[in-house]
């Protein structure tokens, strides 16, 4: 049986949190709020616990788990040193969505690192996230608390939705605010390397450091393996075979006119992902926006409500439009790219 918890985290219950970091410490899963997405915790030194996540989500054991912390004081026993450009970052972006791996000591159970030496380590700056982390007094290995191939959720209700009756408890505690994934960046080679693009963008990191590289392996291409285990698989994706088109504005709204009329007249059910300038372009059909185009965080943060609100439709195919990749348009083209299995339609 799953608890499932309220809590506000203007008024947070002390006594309510204090059950559910006895919880984490006495080797249970809890799923909580975190200012990006939910995640699914557990004990960070306790193995089994730690198997009890990748059984919850379904999860492939090769894909390593970030380690949350509380404090930077905190870290000092999982990593062997502390270089000085991840000093810096951790200086200016912690707390917050920025993921930053480094070279693991031997405390670190290879069960979290999928047997990597090196270890993914972050510290949330959402109230709960923080407060249950401190209170549990143990580092807390999260993923996000979806299951794994869906997207990840934004909402207690979607958290419930995938894994209640898997996990101890879920923490209901609002929707989050960035709504993607954090940046994981690698401090562990010369050049510092995104990962993972999300929340701090390649942009802001460039304010402290000289130089930060992105991984080729990201782009999809088939023989360049990513270096983040997890962006290998399948990821994001609702149960409609999604296609998204790009391109100059008026033609992609053609474009997508068009395919509509075409799948249709095949028989096939069709939504449309848009911005809310472009909602009017495909009255009639089932569109969803994902909030304004120049409005990167509100689209960040509505990107995966929207692809599971998909699921609760009876549509076959979704057609999504595009936005540029610069900024958080990094993380959003990543993330929906990957939704639709790298099908990408460049209309001329
Ligand atoms: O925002 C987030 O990061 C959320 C919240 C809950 O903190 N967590 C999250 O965890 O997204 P997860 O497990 O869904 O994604 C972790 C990513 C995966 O792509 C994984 O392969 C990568 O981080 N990762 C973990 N450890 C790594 C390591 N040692 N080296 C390279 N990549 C690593
Ligand atoms: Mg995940």
């Amino acid at each position: 049986e799953t608890q499932i918890i309220e809590i506000d985290c203007n008024h947070m219950e002390e006594k309510a949190l204090e059950g559910l970091a006895e919880i984490l410490r006495r080797g249970g899963t809890v799923a909580f709020p975190t200012e990006t997405v939910y995640g699914l915790g557990a004990n960070a030194l306790d193995i089994e616990a730690v198997k009890k996540i990748f059984q919850a989500k379904g999860r492939p054991s090769d894909n390593p788990l970030i380690v949350h912390v509380a404090r930077i004081e905190d870290i000092q026993p999982l990593v062997k040193d502390i270089p000085l450009q991840a000093r810096r970052v951790m200086e200016r972006f912690w707390p917050g969505p920025l993921t930053i791996v480094l070279e693991k000591t031997e405390g670190v159970p290879l069960a979290i690192t999928g047997g990597l030496d090196t270890v993914a380590i972050r510290i949330p700056a959402h109230p709960i996230a923080q407060r249950l982390i401190q209170m549990a007094g143990v580092p807390v290995a999260a993923p996000s608390a979806n299951l794994s191939g869906k997207p990840s959720p934004t909402r207690g209700e979607h958290v419930v939705k995938d894994l209640r009756g898997k996990v101890d408890a879920i923490i209901m505690g609002g929707s989050c605010d960035v709504g993607v994934e954090s940046t994981v960046l690698d401090v562990t080679g010369e050049v510092p390397t995104i990962l993972r693009p999300g929340g701090i963008t390649k942009e802001m990191l460039l304010e402290v450091l000289e130089r930060v590289e992105v991984d080729p392996g990201l782009k999809g291409e088939e023989d360049i393996i990513p270096k983040s285990p997890g962006m290998k698989y399948t990821h994001y994706a609702p149960e409609a075979e999604v296609y998204i088109l790009k391109g100059q504005e008026e033609k992609v709204h053609h474009k997508i006119q068009e395919l509509v009329s075409r799948y249709k007249a095949e028989g096939k059910r069709v939504g449309i992902i848009c911005f809310d300038e472009d909602h009017d372009e495909y009255r009639g059909e089932i569109v969803k926006s994902m909030g304004s185009r120049g409005e990167l965080k509100t689209v960040a943060a509505n990107l995966f409500k929207v692809l599971r609100e998909f699921d609760e439709t009876e549509v076959d195919i979704i057609l999504a439009e595009a936005v540029e990749e610069i900024d958080l348009g990094e993380a959003i083209m990543n993330r929906l790219t990957k939704a639709a299995g790298y099908k990408i339609i460049y209309v001329e």
